[in-house]
């Protein structure tokens, strides 16, 4: 059966709920901000319109990560307030979805009983059946171990008009040390391309303009796939389908895994006009003991490789990475060489995290080498002041320069000016004149600072 036909027919309308309000209260990672369009949509299918905010909503979702501790105490801290939203109306349904929901299943409803329905991350497409189901029969728990649809058919509200996530591959086959992800997204499947290229021919002709390739390693899609009887990396390939579309100005992907890094695929980034000049290369880590326990499948001087071979056929490319403070064991030798690799890799944006142990992954059993938080703390502080005195001055590279800007939205610390990306990825404001969401702009970069660029219309 077509899987959106099917996802329709498991959606029965209930006539209580018609006209009810509903909102997705999201935690988390891109792959969590798209699954909630999708539920969104398929509350929308149900007969429900989104409310402004959780204040005025009927059916509330929350929809969880656990990528870190403190990611699970947030859950919990939020659900601890919403028994009190539950009960200021009558009848008001309260769903919790996502990575959290699927580690802590029946957890959920123990910790926090007034919730009517703990739904996992491999059977979203249930969401309205098992809404009914817990009106008609009481709060319940459905958490499956393997997939049943994929949800990339499923309708979906997405938040912009003119930008969009695109789902090419759920899960991940790797088994990174310190990281929950693969035990609760499951194993590596990818979409097929021309699932993939139909999707983004919709969207563009919704008016969508730029589109993000979403998946935990993105440079190793088709793996799974045989296409022309091979099974082979086909991300290149997939680019170059995806460039062809016309009225698709701006195609953007992530993540990858530096250890699946091609030149093929960096080659294909300079050579098509609308593949966005950015490419992110998640180091972790610049220690090859640190690196190695991770089990991430490259070391220091492999990654280094990787970078010098990304800048040498696209020298002005912005890269970006993610970065963990204090996994088990790191000496301050190890810090030190991650200290190197940032300082000789010139990242214009690093997202830094500290280590945090998630229960099941082996680094969670690495206790005896735990770090302590002080020294955690202050290395973070000195990673961060490094990168932002490479950021202040790789930003500057753009002073006065002329770019094409997709404008996004409304800054939220000033009301009078609007945020958007230029082609390399970095935030930029501008002032609201003359210009309107959705808009690609030609401006100039008239200022810039560590986390932001200024630009003027031209
Ligand atoms: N698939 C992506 C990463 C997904 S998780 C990749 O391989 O790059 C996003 C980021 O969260 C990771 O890159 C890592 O830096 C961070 N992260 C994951 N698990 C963590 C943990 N246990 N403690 C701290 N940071 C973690
Ligand atoms: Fe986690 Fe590693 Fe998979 Fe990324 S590649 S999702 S860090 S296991
Ligand atoms: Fe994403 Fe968090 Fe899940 S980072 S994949 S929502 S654990």
């Amino acid at each position: 059966m077509d899987q959106l036909v099917e996802i329709k027919s498991k959606i029965q309308i209930n006539p209580s709920r018609v006209g009810k309000k509903y909102f997705v209260k999201t935690f988390g990672c891109q792959m969590n901000e798209h699954d909630s369009e999708r539920i969104s949509g398929m509350f929308e299918l149900d007969g429900m319109s989104k409310a402004i905010s959780e204040e005025y909503a009927d059916v509330l979702f929350v929809n969880t990560c656990t990528i870190r501790e403190n990611a699970d105490d947030k859950l919990y801290g939020t659900l601890g307030q919403l028994k009190q939203w539950k009960s200021e109306k009558d009848n008001r349904k309260l769903l919790v979805g996502g990575c959290a929901a699927q580690k802590d299943k029946e957890l959920v409803r123990q910790k926090a009983p007034w919730v009517d329905v703990v739904i996992g991350t491999h059977n979203l497409t249930n969401v309205v059946d098992l809404l009914n189901r817990s009106e008609d029969w009481g709060p319940l728990t459905e958490i499956i171990d393997e997939i049943e649809t994929l949800p990339t058919e499923a309708p979906s509200i997405r938040e912009s008009e003119y930008s969009a996530w695109v789902t090419i591959q759920i899960g991940c086959n790797n088994s990174c040390t310190f990281c929950i992800v693969p035990s609760v997204r499951g194993q590596e499947i990818s979409r097929r391309p021309s699932d993939i290229v139909n999707e983004a021919k919709k969207l563009v002709d919704e008016g969508v303009k730029e589109i993000t390739l979403l998946g935990q390693n993105v440079n190793s899609y088709g793996r799974d796939l045989k296409i022309e009887g091979k099974a082979r990396p086909y991300f290149s390939q997939l680019l170059e389908q995806l460039n062809d579309i016309k009225g698709l100005e701006r195609i953007r992907f992530t993540s990858p895994h530096p250890k699946d890094f091609k030149a093929e695929t960096i080659e294909s980034v300079k050579k098509l006009k609308n593949v966005c000049n950015q490419v992110h290369v998640p180091l972790q880590s610049g220690s090859s003991n640190i690196l190695s326990k991770m089990h991430r499948g490259y070391n220091k001087e492999r990654f280094i490789e990787k970078v010098d071979m990304i800048r040498k056929i696209i020298p002005d490319v912005s890269l970006t990475s993610d970065i963990i403070v204090g996994f088990p064991g790191e000496t301050e030798k190890d810090f030190q060489d991650t200290l190197d690799v940032v300082e000789y890799s010139k990242f214009d944006l690093v997202y830094m995290f500290k280590f945090s142990p998630r229960p099941g992954t082996l680094a969670y059993d690495m206790k005896d080498e735990f770090i302590s938080n002080d020294v955690i703390n202050d290395r973070f502080l000195r990673l961060k002041d490094l990168q932002t005195d490479i950021s202040e001055k790789r930003y500057k590279r753009f002073l006065n320069t002329e770019q094409k800007l997709l404008i996004e939205k409304t800054s939220k610390k000033n009301s009078e000016i609007f945020t958007g990306r230029i082609d390399g990825g970095q935030l930029t404001h501008i002032s609201k004149d003359n210009i309107s969401v959705g808009d690609i702009v030609n401006v100039k970069i008239v200022d810039t600072t560590p986390f932001y660029l200024k630009a003027e219309l031209l």
